[in-house]
């Protein structure tokens, strides 16, 4: 067994942390954290992650030319001045709906990207992306590459953000499946997975021989928790920027 340390600061930073009007923005990527996700649009930046799973997935798609990254990482301040424009040009209504309050983007955490159909003229709050064709494509094939569509329908109360077939949160893999497979949104599986807390029964996903056993660890009730990994497993942790973390421990299977 391997001894992991958790820190509760850290609480606040990995790809599954959760952000929305109850959970802001505690930490802004590195600058050096942050790339293009795409060489086509050198301004449209990602965390390197998100950015290389990104590229990714479009490449598996040879779809550079048909599909546009609009908006990725966004600073505070771009937040700020996007809020402000929209609240003057288009309302408060339609803003609220289509556009998180500053410090509650996910764009501003580098792991959000907004994507559109290529066209002359591309609509920066809310571009085309249909569910047909390449689009349609992208999302069937998106969460293999750790993206879930953030803002379905249906979900507005849940997600306090209107529809937004265009907006692909990085969450990574295999929680993009899993989120998928049970049509939840990121607040229903941080939910989901605090009901497999740490030491009790977890919860188990099988791919290509291998099975991803995923936890919850609670990290309010002391600055520091610790949690013993099997020798050789590999061991992804994230915070989940509520109450604790979740862990991903990868085993071959056999
Ligand atoms: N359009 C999404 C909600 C944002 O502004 O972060
Ligand atoms: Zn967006």
């Amino acid at each position: 067994m391997n001894t992991l340390i958790l820190e509760q600061a850290n609480m606040h930073k990995g790809s599954l942390i959760l952000i929305n009007r109850m959970h802001p923005v505690f930490e802004e990527p590195a600058e050096d954290m942050l790339i293009p996700a795409d060489h086509r649009h050198p301004d449209i930046l990602l965390e390197r992650r998100a950015a290389a799973m990104y590229a990714a997935l479009i490449h598996s798609l040879d779809g550079g030319e048909r599909i546009v990254p609009v908006s990725g990482y966004r600073t505070k301040k771009e937040q700020e001045t996007i809020y402000t424009e929209s609240m003057r040009e288009n309302g408060e209504e339609f803003t609220r709906k289509y556009v998180a309050y500053p410090n509650h983007s996910e764009h501003q955490t580098g792991l959000a990207i907004d994507v559109g159909e290529q066209k002359e003229e591309i609509d920066f709050i809310r571009p085309d992306f249909p569910y047909t064709g390449i689009c349609q494509e992208f999302r069937l094939k998106a969460a293999r590459y750790g993206f879930i569509e953030r803002y379905p329908q249906g979900k507005e109360a849940i997600t306090g953000i209107a529809h937004e077939p265009w907006h692909f949160r990085y969450v990574g893999y295999p929680h993009a499946e899993l989120i998928r497979k049970h049509q939840f949104t990121l607040e229903e599986y941080t939910e989901f997975v605090k009901s497999f807390p740490y030491g009790r029964e977890h919860l188990l996903f099988e791919a290509d021989g291998q099975t991803a056993e995923i936890f919850y660890v609670h990290a309010l009730s002391s600055p520091t928790v610790r949690i013993d990994i099997p020798s050789g497993a590999r061991c992804e942790v994230s915070g989940n920027n509520v109450d604790g973390f979740v862990a991903t421990v990868w085993r071959k299977n056999g």
